[in-house]
């Protein structure tokens, strides 16, 4: 999408009256005006991660339970320094990763590049690794990745027991389990245990502060204190050690005081809105009912003629519906990702219906 586009579709959507799906688009001024929730102003901003970030990282500690945490500024980043470490603790390079997992399909291959790891793929099915699979392993494996949700198979989650096995099977064969937890927060629903109960089956978690919590950037490594020194190290050496990295730390923490309370709601809610528009003529949606608060739907029409539909609709009668479709692998089909949040949460699945026929009456084909 061109710099242009962007800017048309993002000043669209924050001039809509209703939104479905996903966030009213925020400037710089109302973002660094949020940053006064996340702590005090008048304090010192920190210097190399202490302060704010020292904050940040306790608390994080805290909700997951774990010894200590480590604040990066990517989850790249973190997630790297945890997959050497478990090859440098075990002795083995290679990592027991899924294909559609971001460590293997969204970082050019960074554990490979960076650390000379080697990955293997238990399954290629779209849904997290079995116990089964992880038990079938043909040669030892450093760490087990498991991502929560698995984005790219539409937010889908195993259940808790098929996780909590998935965590044995790991053990068992000598493996540390680590979790991409990138969108952990929204997954305490469905598992229907808490996140420090989540944290606790893996030997490490990765957390993302700016998909579900709402901050600008930012991540944290979480595990023991024996991971955390190692990580600190890593960080350095990676360049993830910077100078000041207050506007980050204080929106995760604003983040995690307004929105974390607030994700079961949209959890709950996202399965009247996916039954809404699973109704609309050749819909289709994924999973269904909705594991997380994010899932996959798809439509009989290119993506550009719903993406045209979709600007339409929010330029003319101020309604952001469901943008950013994809042309899907079945020709003739288009998927886009849903994410049902706060603006979200007044729609009744009569709204939705009304809308998705004003959103389709708009779409013309070639
Ligand atoms: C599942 C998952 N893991 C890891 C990452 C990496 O996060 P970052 O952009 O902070 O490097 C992302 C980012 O989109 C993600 O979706």
């Amino acid at each position: 999408m061109s710099h242009n586009t962007r800017q048309r579709r993002l000043a669209a959507q924050r001039a809509c009256d209703h939104i479905l799906s996903g966030l009213r688009p925020t400037t710089m001024r109302e973002r660094l005006a949020d940053l006064d929730a996340g702590g005090d102003l008048d304090g010192q901003p920190d210097f190399y991660g202490d302060g704010p970030v020292a904050t940040l990282e306790e608390r994080v500690a805290e909700l997951l339970g774990t010894e200590a945490a480590v604040f990066f500024p990517t989850g790249t980043m973190a997630q790297q320094v945890a997959l050497r470490y478990g090859a440098d603790r075990t002795g083995h390079p290679t990592v027991a990763l899924h294909p559609l997992g971001h460590l293997e399909a969204d970082e050019r291959h960074a554990y490979a590049n960076l650390s000379g790891l080697r990955s293997t793929w238990p399954t290629t099915e779209p849904r997290n690794l079995t116990a089964e699979e992880i038990t079938a392993l043909a040669e030892p494996v450093s760490t087990v990745v498991m991502e929560l949700p698995l984005r790219n198979a539409g937010f889908v989650l195993p259940t808790w027991d098929e996780l909590a096995a998935a965590a044995a099977a790991a053990h068992a064969v000598g493996a540390r389990v680590h979790f991409d937890g990138a969108r952990v927060w929204e997954s305490t629903p469905y598992l229907a245990h808490t996140l420090n109960e989540i944290a606790g089956l893996a030997d490490s978690t990765y957390v993302s502060f700016y998909k579900t919590i709402g901050g600008i950037s930012g991540a944290v490594l979480a595990g023991t204190t024996d991971l955390a020194s190692y990580a600190r190290i890593w960080r350095r050496r990676y360049g993830g050690e910077v100078f000041q990295q207050w506007p980050a730390a204080l929106s995760a923490l604003a983040g995690l005081d307004t929105e974390l309370p607030r994700i079961p709601d949209y959890v709950r809610h996202a399965r009247t809105v996916a039954a809404a528009l699973s109704a609309l003529p050749g819909a289709r949606v994924h999973p269904e009912p909705p594991h997380t608060h994010r899932f996959r739907l798809w439509l009989p029409h290119p993506a550009q003629a719903l993406n045209d539909a979709a600007l339409a609709l929010a330029e003319e009668e101020k309604v952001w519906f469901v943008a950013g479709w994809q042309d899907a692998a079945v020709p003739g089909m288009a998927m886009a990702e849903v994410t049902v949040a706060a603006p979200a949460l007044d729609w009744t699945p009569d709204d939705v219906a009304e809308a998705g026929e004003r959103f389709l009456g708009r779409v013309v084909e070639q």
